[in-house]
């Protein structure tokens, strides 16, 4: 593949960002500190256990969201973007695998990554996964929440929606529905 100049452009750009129409549509956030703060009240509707995926193009604010979710579990250290280390992990009020699999085909051997030890802390429950680019996880995590976060009409806006596999929880569907975070 090529970008109609002849380079080559990396094959995992071809991620494809799912529609909103099979989505449940949140709200927006208006600037960087609200997205954050929409991550930190996330947070709050964590309990361990849960797997997180986050969609969305780049920058769009899903490293910022996570951000903010890291500092409303408690995590004091710097929560970088992982798009080359492929995984970080934080620790809270619970452990936070961050993953960001831009770089990473679907099909790749996610063993090599560590996501088994990832899901089996996960099913112990003292654990949540927050994926950015999380297409190769589909087939392996069944139970999850999806927000999907897209720019809106200024440079600032950003449109929220949600949907979760087996189901939406309740609560996730009423993030954006009080007065927007800040
Ligand atoms: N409402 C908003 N929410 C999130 N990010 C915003 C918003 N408005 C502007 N931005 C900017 O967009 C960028 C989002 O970056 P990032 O979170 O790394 O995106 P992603 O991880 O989706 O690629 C940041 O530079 C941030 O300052
Ligand atoms: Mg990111």
């Amino acid at each position: 593949m090529d970008d109609g100049d002849g380079h080559p452009v990396e094959s995992a750009v071809t991620q494809p960002i799912p529609d909103p129409a099979g989505f449940s549509a949140l709200g927006a956030t208006a600037s960087p500190a609200q997205t954050a703060g929409l991550g930190a009240r996330a947070a709050g509707l964590l309990r361990g256990g849960e797997a997180l995926f986050l969609w969305g193009p780049l920058g769009a604010g899903k490293t910022l969201f996570t951000q903010g979710l890291c500092r409303g579990l408690g995590v004091t250290d710097e929560v970088v973007s992982p798009t080359y280390n492929l995984a970080c992990r934080y620790r809270g009020r619970l452990t936070i695998h961050h993953l960001d699999f831009y770089r990473v085909a679907p099909g790749a051997d996610l063993a090599d990554i560590g996501v088994d030890g990832m899901l089996e802390e996960l099913d112990a429950g003292a654990a949540v996964l927050v994926a950015e680019w999380p297409l190769p996880l589909v087939p392996v995590v069944a139970r999850r929440v999806e927000l999907l976060v897209v720019p809106g009409a200024g440079p600032d806006d950003r449109l929220w929606y949600a949907r979760g596999e087996p189901q939406l929880p309740p609560a996730w569907r009423d993030l954006l529905a009080a007065a927007p975070p800040c």
